[in-house]
């Protein structure tokens, strides 16, 4: 009999085919929103699940789930889950990473340019008929090239984001991070590794690419937006959370710094009201890694992993190795 796996949400259907092969596959097409007590109601049974990105699992979830043995999401951010209760549990978590890194990096890049230069502004402006003749300072912005190019969290994507400041910029890169890359990394990516407080004041693009754990909550507030230029820019492509929204708003507003640019928001897909009426703030809806082929591949390698594991008892990227061992 083949394994019993829960897909959480809806996906692409080739991936659910391939997943057909070696499991009996409950699916969720209509991409129905569960709660926690009906995504335990749909788990029954099930040894594995394929989460992406928005599940929680923990403690509560694994105690009523007895029978579970892999959660494979297909981000490679894994804040939704409890990795020490799954470790206790003895469920192998395992997400996403590489695949997504220089798509999510682009649009960091995308939204950096975009904010700097004011792009969602002038085009408000445009679409409202408010466009009726040329101005010497219309929209004035600030330039990318040859500025300096902070990095807060130097993983696999701030180091894609690095290089392109640097090597397709002319870009001054600085970083800050919980450990300093080694030096051959560093002289890749053109980056010299800073205290936050001299990223804070010396960038003029800041970056924004850690993971979000209850020490990075907040990481940027009211008190390290008033350490920042006030022609600064600040894009955050990371997780909500990690940036304090209505902090962030009211800076805005007060033009503590220039603009904004952020693909994730706090409690998202709600976004805090008063982003929505600053107008130096580019917003997209958590589109980091929406492009064909790498939503395919990470889609294919949470597939993979739960393959992996639950056929060959081997899975490629997991998260909490440790309960592997015999
Ligand atoms: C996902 C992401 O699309 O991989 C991540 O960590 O943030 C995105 O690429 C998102 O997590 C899906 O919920």
């Amino acid at each position: 009999m083949k394994p019993k796996i829960l897909i959480a949400r809806a996906i692409f259907p080739e991936v659910i085919a391939k997943l057909a092969q070696h499991f009996d596959v409950t699916s969720n097409q209509e991409d129905v929103l569960w709660t926690q007590p009906e995504m335990i109601e749909q788990l029954a049974g099930k040894q594995g699940v394929f989460t992406t990105g928005g599940e929680r699992i923990d403690a509560t979830l694994l105690a009523q789930c007895p029978q579970l043995k892999i959660c494979a999401n297909m981000a490679v951010g894994y804040n939704n889950f409890d990795l020490d209760a799954m470790s206790a549990a003895g469920v192998l978590a395992t997400n996403a990473p590489d695949v997504l890194t220089e798509t999510t990096a682009d649009l960091g890049f995308a939204l950096l340019m975009a904010t700097a230069r004011r792009m969602a502004e002038g085009e408000h402006f445009l679409r409202a008929g408010l466009w009726t003749r040329w101005r010497y300072d219309m929209f004035i912005g600030a330039d990318v090239h040859g500025a300096t190019l902070g990095i807060l969290g130097m993983g696999r994507i701030g180091q894609a984001i690095a290089r392109r400041g640097a090597h397709g910029f002319g870009m001054k890169v600085i970083y800050h991070n919980r450990t300093r890359l080694d030096a051959t990394t560093e002289a890749e990516c053109k980056a010299a590794y800073v205290g936050k407080e001299e990223l804070l004041r010396t960038a003029d693009h800041l970056v924004l690419v850690l993971p979000y754990s209850a020490s990075s909550h907040h990481a940027i507030g009211a008190a390290e937006l008033a350490q920042m230029k006030p022609t600064a820019t600040l894009v955050n492509v990371a997780r909500g959370g990690i940036v304090d929204d209505a902090a962030l708003a009211l800076a805005l507003r007060n033009r503590v710094i220039a603009a904004a640019g952020l693909d994730v928001f706090e409690g998202e897909p709600k976004v805090h009201p008063d982003l929505l009426t600053v107008p130096n703030v580019v917003l997209t809806p958590h589109i980091g890694s929406a492009t064909l082929p790498t939503r395919l591949a990470m889609a294919n390698l949470a597939a993979d992993n739960l393959i992996g594991y639950l056929v060959h008892q081997k899975p490629l990227t997991p998260l909490n190795p440790a309960i592997l061992a015999p």
